[in-house]
């Protein structure tokens, strides 16, 4: 995977919280920790609950029930929703206190990883359930009502999209012209460093029609542009009407005949899983965006090599030349671990060097940090913090020189632009370049400004490169 990391946790944005308020129902605050698949299960957790009488709020203090989907990848993950975890519990005496209901329930990798550890060290938690039994939660929350605790985190056998109400039942205007769909869930690839094979368990491909089905209920909603989620995605695989085995380039055509989606992704990816169907979509799919996040870690083959990622550098450079053959505006996103077990000063600079002949539009850069129950852990040559930092520093000066001289690079361009919200100022709209960087219009300042409106797809030229986001402005026909 990838990376567990369809894209990895922002940590600018530690957490989020989505949803809509409702009256007198009882009440579900989610906090969404980590990468998109935990944005996905939260909306599908959601759903869940809805058809269970749960409307959502975004106030805390309003909640009957408040779900931590937590996230596992980065370090003291867990301690992190430890602490979070007290303040719920004086929140819970409280409430309690008043007479209230106050539920606390922990999801996501952190609840898989720790399981009952969790009830012995927060008593005040009333369930815990992994991302492979969260179509369980109504029954969960009925136990719990009946004083009984619950943690659910077997690699339950049953299929829980099954399980799950349909989602355009609960997809409202709230959740916008943008939605992800999990295609594929699971890691079988074991990279020495990365809980995720752990957490999310092995490789499961969801079939074709079952994914085609909610694809069209996302566009019958509303919905514009699909991310098609996994933590392989590349290594989706599955059978077409006739029984022929096919991969995510299929997939992805078929999702292409869909009337109202106008606009595709996919994260994330895997370098061995790109397969030449797959290549040949960046050049024939036109609703594919010219975007791929392909990690690629380090660019020592040596540190490659501990790492497991069952590539070198030479395979991945030379993946790359294909994929840009066949789409040369194609942008490339990548993730990298620096101070890797026994990475030297010459396995660095491999990477450094890995970094100029690619160059990046975007990246994710971390100091590697020791998961316990990984491989990677046990390694010996663990390499010290401060130089790590110093790694990293250098690292990252190069991928945001890169991220901003491509970000230069677009200035003049006129392109499509879904509009996906309000911007912070009044009379901004918001939306995502096809290269996946945020693009700022005023639309005030254009004649048919007023007009505009959310899910609306424009020509705009793009006028000014941010720091973290392009200006654009209306291209009046
Ligand atoms: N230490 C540092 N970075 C890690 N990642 C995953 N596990 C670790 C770890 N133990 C990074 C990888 C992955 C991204 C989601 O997070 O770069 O692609
Ligand atoms: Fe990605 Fe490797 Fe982790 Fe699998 S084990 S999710 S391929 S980083």
């Amino acid at each position: 995977m990838n990376d567990q990391a369809l894209q990895p946790p922002d940590p600018a944005a530690d957490a989020t919280t989505h949803g809509a308020v409702n009256t007198n129902t009882r009440k579900v605050f989610v906090k969404t920790y980590g990468c998109q698949m935990n944005v996905y299960d939260s909306a599908r957790m959601t759903d869940a609950l809805a058809a269970d009488g749960y409307s959502e709020t975004t106030v805390l203090e309003d909640a009957d029930l408040v779900l931590l989907n937590t996230c596992h990848i980065r370090e003291k993950a867990a301690e992190k929703v430890y602490s979070e975890l007290g303040r719920l519990r004086d929140m819970k005496k409280a409430k309690n206190a008043e007479g209230r209901e106050f539920v606390i329930g922990v999801t996501g990798c952190v609840a898989q990883a720790e399981g009952k550890e969790i009830l012995r060290r927060a008593p005040a938690v009333d369930l815990v359930v992994g991302p492979q039994t969260y179509h369980r939660l109504p029954q969960v929350l009925r136990d719990v009502r009946e004083g009984r605790k619950a943690v659910e985190t077997d690699y339950s056998l049953e299929d829980k999209f099954e399980h799950l109400p349909s989602p355009e039942k609960a997809v409202t205007k709230s959740r916008g012209p943008t939605a992800f769909l999990t295609v594929q869930e699971g890691c079988d690839k074991f990279c020495t460093f990365c809980v995720v094979p752990y957490t999310r368990g092995s490789e499961v491909s969801r079939p074709l029609a079952q994914i085609v089905d909610e694809a069209k209920k996302l566009a019958g909603a509303g919905v514009r542009e699909l991310t098609l989620l996994g933590q392989n995605v590349n290594a989706w695989h599955g059978t077409d009407a006739d029984g022929n085995a096919i991969g995510l380039g299929e997939l992805i055509a078929a999702i292409a005949e869909i009337d109202g989606l106008d606009r595709l992704r996919y994260t994330t990816s895997h370098p061995r899983d790109m397969d030449d169907r797959l290549i040949a979509a960046h050049a024939t799919q036109s609703k594919l965006m010219p975007y791929l996040h392909l990690p690629v870690q380090s660019g020592s083959d040596r540190i490659l090599k501990a790492m497991n990622r069952k590539h070198t550098a030479a395979d991945y450079l030379a993946l790359v030349r294909r994929i840009r053959a066949v789409n040369p505006e194609l942008a490339l996103s990548g993730d990298f671990i620096v101070g890797f077990p026994g990475e030297t000063d010459e396995d660095f600079e491999d990477t450094m060097r890995l970094i100029e002949e690619v160059g990046y539009a975007q990246a994710f850069s971390f100091k590697y940090s020791p998961r316990p129950g990984t491989p990677g852990a046990d390694l010996p040559d663990h390499v010290p913090e401060e130089m790590k930092s110093e790694r990293l520093d250098r690292l990252q000066t190069l991928l945001f020189k890169q991220q901003r001289d491509f970000a230069r690079a677009c200035v003049g361009k006129t392109i499509d632009l879904l509009l996906e919200k309000e911007g912070r100022m009044e009379g901004q709209l918001v939306g995502r370049s096809p290269w996946l960087q945020p693009v700022i219009i005023d639309a005030k300042t254009t004649k048919s400004g007023d007009k505009l409106k959310i899910g609306d797809i424009i020509k705009v030229r793009i006028t000014e490169a941010g720091p973290n986001s392009l200006f654009a402005e209306v291209a009046e026909s």
